[in-house]
């Protein structure tokens, strides 16, 4: 994968091919997404007419609630994506309510961080886990987020607390829709 900043449109078609297995789908919140066997993920590229299953897109966006504190945490400790001993991800897409939508701003955020501490927990499981956010919602997009985590066999434990943490939190709430989905790939 390449990682980049700009607006990057990325689109996770699963189907047939692909070079994550799709090990794992599991409906959280809502309708469920239909089983495949693989997971592609096309970074950039035009939409294709492939035969996929479903695919759902997202750009890689702006930040919004990140202070610039917090930005030199996450730079000082995240880890790229595509690390060799990564053999492990998540694709968890989620959509939140209106509600949440109709908030100003700063209400969100004191919900995300103030309340939720979404931030400061996250930052306690990296560079175990590396990260990668995709914005749906103004394409249009059934899912407002795609997250996407890869990690090592060894911290998918670690991996499966973060998730509880966060599910449990005031900020999850306003999850109306959420599937998870775990992947496998070859060294
Ligand atoms: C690996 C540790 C994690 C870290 C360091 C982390 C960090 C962050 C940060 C900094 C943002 C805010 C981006 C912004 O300012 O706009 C964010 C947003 C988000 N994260 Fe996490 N996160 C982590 C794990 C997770 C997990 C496991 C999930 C899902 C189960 C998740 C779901 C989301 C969602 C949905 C958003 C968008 C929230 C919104 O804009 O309303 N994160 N995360």
């Amino acid at each position: 994968l390449v990682v980049a900043d700009g607006p990057l449109k990325v689109r996770f078609a699963a189907g047939d091919v692909g070079a994550w297995r799709i090990e794992q789908l599991s409906p959280v919140r809502g309708e469920s997404l239909a089983p495949a066997p693989h997971l592609s993920i096309e970074e950039g590229r035009p939409v294709e007419a492939g035969n996929s299953v479903w695919a759902l897109s997202g750009v890689i966006s702006n930040l919004r609630y990140t202070t610039a504190i917090e930005v030199a945490a996450l730079r000082a400790a995240q880890a790229p994506l595509g690390r060799p001993a990564a053999t492990c991800a998540a694709l968890i897409p989620i959509r939140k309510s209106e509600s949440w939508w109709a908030l100003p701003q700063d209400e969100r955020r004191r919900i995300y961080e103030e309340q939720s501490y979404h931030t400061t927990i996250g930052l306690k499981y990296l560079p175990a886990i590396a990260r990668r956010l995709h914005h749906g919602r103004d394409l249009g997009e059934p899912f407002d987020f795609l997250t996407w985590f890869e990690f090592a066999p060894e911290h998918a434990q670690l991996f499966e607390d973060l998730v509880g943490v966060l599910r449990e939190s005031p900020e999850w709430t306003f999850v109306e829709r959420e599937v998870d989905l775990r992947l496998s790939r070859r060294h």
